[in-house]
């Protein structure tokens, strides 16, 4: 017996394999169950008693012999197939793709970091909404054309309920839990039953502003967004506002800022008026105020709501709004350094 483990023990120590099926065949024949070990193993119980010791450490001497020898060649193989890979002068010198901050996001935080310094907090609602927080909480009459199958998306079995048009329903969400002082920002997801185009989505982003209290007045809103524009588009920028309608403010406006491409002389970008559009705002119309529980003999207030992708354009100049949602690494790595 011992002889025969000697001979093994030369054996395993100077094998080789070319290749991993040779190691295989090398690995059944000596450490399978089948194996030439392992059949030493069954016939080490008629060794005679004063040579189990000695045969006992021979024997374990040559599997981890063989064991050593067989990882060791193993090795070599897998190291000698990354040597191959390594090779590809093709690839990148970077070795990980960092990820970018998405444009929308970017904008999104920075917009919230504004009104976070003005004291605002933030409040989330559903995307899934109903017709009351929606519309009917946000003073839309019966007959409102935003009500129409055109603009909104209905959940088929369930008229009542739909996905939101606009983050005015976090406003409404906001004021059924709690009393004034309420000085909220929503930012969040909005759909439309709209064709999509390079400038027109069936999706979006906005981010609504909200503030109630006593003695809130128009000029409280326009020192809030002239703040705003100066801290987002430059300290040079100026705006103005235009009297518009929303069912949910009275008054209502529109704001521009001044155009940042010619500074205000005029340029293709904002068609020749030195102005655009980025948002709309108002006084909290009373009855929006009662409607969600809120006391309009006591308290006044102002919203306002933009659009992010309006926002991103203004900043990036992006010019076909289908790129924010087509994830094409190419347009979205553009975006690294604003991160
Ligand atoms: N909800 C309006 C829209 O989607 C924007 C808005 C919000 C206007 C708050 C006034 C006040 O167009």
């Amino acid at each position: 017996m011992l002889a025969k483990i000697e001979e093994l023990l030369q054996e395993v120590g100077a094998m080789t394999a070319a290749n991993a099926e040779e190691l295989e065949a090398l690995r059944i024949k000596y450490l399978s169950k089948k194996g030439a070990i392992n059949a030493l193993m069954a016939d080490f119980r008629n060794v005679p008693a004063e040579q189990k010791k000695e045969v006992g450490m021979k024997l374990n001497e040559l599997k981890n012999l063989a064991q050593e020898r067989i990882n060791a060649l193993k090795e070599t193989f897998e190291n000698q197939d990354n040597g191959a890979a390594e090779l590809d002068l093709t690839r990148t010198a970077y070795p990980i793709e960092l990820g970018t901050r998405h444009p929308l996001s970017i904008v999104r935080n920075e917009i919230i970091d504004i009104f976070s310094r003005l004291g605002f907090t933030i409040a989330e609602g559903p995307e899934v909404e109903d017709d009351w927080h929606v519309f009917s909480s946000m003073n839309f009459p019966e007959d409102h054309p935003a009500r129409d199958m055109q603009d909104t998306f209905f959940i088929e079995s369930h008229p009542d309920i739909l996905l939101r048009t606009h983050t005015s329903s976090v406003q409404s969400r906001v004021m059924e839990v709690s009393q004034p002082p309420i000085r909220v920002i929503c930012p969040g997801r909005v759909y439309r039953n709209e064709a999509i185009s390079y400038r027109a989505h069936c999706f979006f982003h906005q981010v609504e502003g909200l503030y109630v209290d006593k003695n809130v007045s128009f000029t409280d809103l326009k020192q809030v967004l002239l703040q705003f524009a100066q801290e987002m588009f430059g300290p040079e920028t100026k705006i103005r506002l235009r009297p518009s309608y929303f069912p949910f403010t009275e008054p209502s406006a529109e704001m521009d800022i001044s155009c940042d491409i010619c500074g205000g002389e005029g340029c293709p970008f904002c068609k020749y008026t030195g102005w655009v559009e980025i948002l709309g705002c108002g006084m909290v119309d009373p009855a929006v105020l009662e409607a969600n529980g809120i006391d309009s003999k006591i308290y006044t207030g102002y919203a306002f709501g933009m659009g992010v992708e309006r926002i991103t354009n203004l900043k990036y100049k992006v010019k076909d709004l289908r790129m924010f949602s087509e994830n094409d690494t190419r347009f979205l790595e553009e975006f690294e350094a604003a991160n």
